[in-house]
């Protein structure tokens, strides 16, 4: 049976509000999962009748997609959303996200493609490729069903670049936005592309109303993108008549990109930190507990150097290490008075390089704990195991917050430790992350690939005054959520 016409509102990304496990008594058992997006979305309220459209990641949610059918999934296990998650066949879904989304456009807007790892577009990326605009196609066909007349649609990040075009060509009566959560690459970049790949993402893209961005410089690299690839005009502000190509001249603001005799507009919003939400959830009293077990792990009187990432290459989590080695190499003073407590989740691992990278990380602990370690201290703390609770343990107690990524769309990790902070937090942060744009006055900046560099900022961090930390805490605080989830959402929504 069709799904009726009945969503004003849609949002669509690859990694749905909810993921489910089945049990070998073929029971399921959901659970809700965190994030800018599903906070983002409860600014509308489940009353809205909006619908959320994700694909099925494992086992257990395809049985949950099976089981709906073409209907949505059950409110109770979504906090009353309605969801709809498609049942991609899941060689499909692997070539899709692993072989395109993942492996190579996760890796070109993050510019990760650096001997050793080199791109490799052979016959088999072709077929992925394949996959992937099939995969977008069943994102396209049920937003198609689910859209009421004139519905607004926000399509979410690199899984579903080709979803705007697509919908247009099925529902032009559609708003459709595209946002972005990753940096973009500049152009000569984003050109290691095949040719028909490079082109096929932007027109995509263009395909919507809208493209938004979480900074200035990703939406302009997106417009320098459209003018080197497809030969697009670049709309500046105060430029009514559209300004030059080809990436260079005018001085203005990015605004639109003209294509084809349409105009997507361009748009940046820069996601903040919940506030409300993690000073409420850092109180409660299984974070209380944890932070107990991390002070005892570090030991009185110690300062502690706190990162939490995905264990990603873009985190730079090696390259925090080193940088950390480097410190107790230099400066003596710190050994014993200092721990890095280093949070790296597991993350991609159906990916060979990210099993190495993970694999690397803990050989450099392993190494520095061996070359440093003492009878009572040891340097760093290496916690694999994913514990949102610890993480706001160690925001609420670390005295510095390493925040290095190569490349990065945002970083929330730099936003939400000032919130949350107890006694206020130096942040070490590189200015290669979009958060940057925001906090880069108040943070210790370093360029992410300078270990000598980071390794004095580290230095820097440690000894700056309880005064000054927390002066710089507020600060960082009051700019890291300037823009709520709720706010950012709405204000999508609004622009479209
Ligand atoms: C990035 C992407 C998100 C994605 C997240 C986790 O932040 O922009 O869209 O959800 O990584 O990645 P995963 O592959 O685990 O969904």
């Amino acid at each position: 049976m069709a799904v009726p016409r009945t969503a004003p509102i849609l949002v669509a990304s690859n990694r749905g509000p909810v993921s489910y496990t089945l049990a070998e008594d073929g029971s399921l058992t959901a659970r809700r999962g965190g994030g800018g997006l599903v906070s983002g979305l409860r600014a509308i309220g489940p009353e809205s009748g909006g619908v959320w459209v994700c694909a099925a990641l494992g086992e257990g949610d395809r049985e949950a997609a099976r089981r709906a059918g073409d209907s949505h999934l059950n409110p109770g296990d979504t906090g009353g959303q309605q969801v709809r998650m498609l049942d991609i066949a899941p060689d499909v879904f692997a070539a899709a996200y692993n072989g395109v989304a993942n492996s190579v456009l996760w890796f070109v807007h993050h510019l990760l493609y650096q001997t050793p790892v080199e791109p490799v577009f052979d016959a088999e990326f072709a077929e992925q490729w394949a996959a992937y605009e099939s995969y977008n196609a069943a994102f396209a066909d049920a937003l198609a069903q689910e859209a009421v007349d004139e519905a607004v649609v926000l399509v979410q990040d690199y899984h579903l670049a080709l979803v705007p075009a697509m919908l247009r060509e099925r529902r032009p009566d559609l708003r459709i936005g595209h946002f972005s959560h990753t940096p973009w690459a500049p152009p000569d970049y984003y050109r290691l592309l095949p040719d028909d790949v490079a082109a096929g993402v932007l027109r995509g893209i263009l395909g919507g109303d809208r493209a938004a961005f979480l900074t200035e410089r990703w939406a302009t690299a997106f417009a320098d993108c459209c003018a080197a690839v497809l030969g697009a005009e670049i709309v500046r502000d105060g430029d009514g008549s559209g300004g030059a190509s080809g990436g260079g001249g005018g001085g203005g603001r990015v605004t639109a990109v003209r294509f084809e005799g349409r105009e997507t507009r361009l748009g940046v919003h820069g996601l903040g930190a919940d506030a409300d939400f993690l000073r409420e959830r850092s109180r409660q009293p299984d974070v209380d507990e944890r932070l107990s077990t991390l002070r005892a792990q570090i030991g009185p009187g110690r300062k502690s150097i706190v990162r939490v990432d995905r264990t990603e290459l873009s985190k730079n989590i090696v390259r925090g290490l080193l940088a950390y080695r480097r410190l107790l190499e230099t400066r003596p003073e710190w050994r014993e008075r200092v721990v890095h407590v280093a949070f790296a989740y597991p993350s991609r691992q159906d990916l060979a390089v990210y099993r190495d990278y993970t694999e690397r990380v803990r050989r450099i602990a392993d190494e520095i704990n061996e070359e440093y370690g003492t009878e009572g201290w040891t340097p760093v703390a290496l916690h694999v195991k994913d514990d949102f609770a610890r993480s706001l343990a160690a925001y609420r107690l670390a005295d510095v917050a390493l925040v290095n990524p190569i490349r990065d769309g945002m970083n929330l990790v730099a936003k939400e430790v000032p919130v949350v902070s107890g006694r206020g937090c130096a942040l070490v942060l590189s200015r290669e992350a979009g958060a940057y744009a925001e906090l880069g006055e108040d943070a210790l900046v370093v360029n992410p690939y300078d270990v000598e560099g980071t390794a004095r900022a580290l230095h820097e961090a440690l000894r700056m005054s309880d005064d000054e930390r927390a002066d710089r805490t507020k600060r960082l605080a009051a700019a890291a959520t300037a823009l709520p989830p709720q706010a950012w959402f709405l204000a999508q929504l609004r622009a479209l």
